[in-house]
């Protein structure tokens, strides 16, 4: 696992950034795996400067994001699809029949995860996904738990993460319990992946992702099994390697 070390977040959504724009400038039609959350931010305000400066262009560009919340519809603004309009594609010219993002108000959420895979496998794979890490190691909204979920699947959320994303909702009655996530195994697929962390709360998690022992009790350990993994992070965050 390839560790790189930042002074800032900006200096992570620079090279994050960057990695996406050579992706796209060699192979123009691209399967990103993009990711919601604070800490790709920065990546997405480079991109959306890239493309306005015509560095790069996304129209034969596919995107899968990772997970959404259950319950809410693409007009929520705490949706992850609406997330992702205000913090990327207003800004870039994806068409929109190629943005997916599963959908959290299926009426067979079993059926929307398995669909949501086969729609990965039609586009050819992911070439590079981007993710984030929560304060427990999850990725995606891949919890800590007994075992490694393989695809696109129905997850409880935990407590922790509860608390974590209640600074988006008015209080933490209003965060969904429950979620619809790319499987670990669903991630794992990705031919390279960029991991971006920032900030003192993240840096457990990432010491038991790079240096932890591989298990499920800790999601983001897996990628230490993977061919091609590089971790963004800042000083804090890589405070315990
Ligand atoms: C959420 C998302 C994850 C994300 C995590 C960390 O729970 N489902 O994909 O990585 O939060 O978010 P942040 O980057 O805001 O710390």
């Amino acid at each position: 696992m390839n560790v790189k070390i930042y002074k800032d977040a900006k200096s992570i959504g620079e090279a994050a950034a960057t990695i996406f724009a050579a992706q796209v400038i060699a192979k123009p039609d691209s399967v990103l795996g993009l990711a919601t959350g604070s800490s790709p931010i920065p990546t997405y305000s480079r991109m959306i400067e890239m493309y306005k400066e015509g560095i790069v262009d996304f129209s034969k560009v596919t995107t899968f994001n990772l997970d959404e919340y259950i319950s809410l519809g693409h007009d929520h603004p705490q949706s992850y699809y609406y997330f992702m309009q205000e913090n990327l594609f207003k800004g870039i010219n994806v068409p929109v029949e190629n943005i997916h993002v599963p959908s959290g108000t299926a009426e067979d959420i079993d059926a929307e995860g398995k669909h949501y895979d086969e729609m990965i496998a039609n586009a050819g794979g992911i070439d590079v996904q981007i993710l984030g890490i929560g304060n427990n190691g999850h990725i995606a909204f891949n919890e800590p738990c007994d075992n490694f979920p393989m695809g696109t699947h129905k997850v409880a959320l935990t407590e922790s993460t509860i608390e974590a994303n209640t600074r988006f909702f008015e209080n933490s009655d209003e965060v969904p319990r429950w979620a619809i996530s790319m499987g670990i195994g669903s991630i794992m697929k990705a031919r390279k992946i960029i991991l971006v962390a920032t900030g003192s709360a993240k840096a457990d998690a990432v010491y038991g992702m790079v240096k932890g022992p591989v298990t499920p009790e800790c999601p983001a350990s897996i990628l230490q099994m993977h061919p091609d993994v590089t971790v963004f992070a800042d000083e804090a965050a890589a405070a315990k390697l």
